[in-house]
């Protein structure tokens, strides 16, 4: 969908299907393209979007899908988990709620650490999925980390698992370092940079 702006030039509208604002910011800062990107608010769209498949991939499709379907818009969404070697990849696409529905980001790591308890292998990855929707074609973007999940919780900064996650080649959890070293290696800076190179190739 294109529309004409003040000094002419074409701005393509592209929907971040998120009510996450913080990961709606990073993307505003990041995209000095001709793309107007949309909210959910901006839509005026208040409910829940599906997310009820099984894979990472699966859900950020499901996202794109529903609001491409819904309002004609091209759209992109993104699904992130948690994958633990010795767990075969737990918590995975349950990440947001491994310790249960309406959990705390302390009971899912506590949750995290007892199930490793006398564990050796500590390897882990955290793993986006970016799924674009335009056209009625789906591209997906994908950006990972890997680490070691630590016996203890050290740091007091970030969401999640970050108190819990140790990257390679670092000798500071996520929880340790300042939101800008983060954003520079993590997964969901990798996966938002491949969408970006895209999307630069083709509205530059
Ligand atoms: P989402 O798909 O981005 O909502 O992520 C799902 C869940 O994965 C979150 O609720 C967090 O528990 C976890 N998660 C995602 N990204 C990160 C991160 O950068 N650090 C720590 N945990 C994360």
């Amino acid at each position: 969908m294109k529309e004409s702006t003040v000094d002419n030039k074409e701005f393509t509208k592209l929907v971040f299907a998120t009510n996450n604002k913080h990961k709606l910011e990073e993307i505003r800062n990041l995209a000095l393209l001709h793309i107007q990107l949309l909210s959910l608010q901006d839509l005026g769209f208040t409910g829940d979007i599906p997310e009820e498949q099984d894979t990472l991939e699966g859900n950020a499709s499901q996202k794109a899908w529903f609001i491409y379907d819904r309002y004609g818009i091209n759209c992109f969404a993104d699904d992130t988990g948690l994958e633990i070697d010795a767990l075969h990849g737990e918590p995975g696409v349950f990440s947001a709620r491994y310790a249960g529905e309406n959990c705390s980001f302390e009971d899912n790591m506590k949750k995290v650490l007892l199930a490793l308890e006398g564990v050796e292998n500590r390897k882990a990855r955290f793993r986006t999925v970016i799924a674009l929707v335009e056209d009625a074609k789906l591209t997906t973007f994908q950006g990972e980390i890997t680490g070691v999940i630590t016996r203890t919780k050290q740091g007091l900064r970030g969401f999640g698992y970050d108190a819990v996650f140790l990257p390679d080649g670092f000798n500071r959890t996520f929880a340790e370092m300042d939101l800008s070293e983060k954003n520079r290696i993590s997964h969901r800076a990798i996966a938002v940079q491949k969408l970006i190179d895209y999307l630069t190739i083709r509205y530059k």
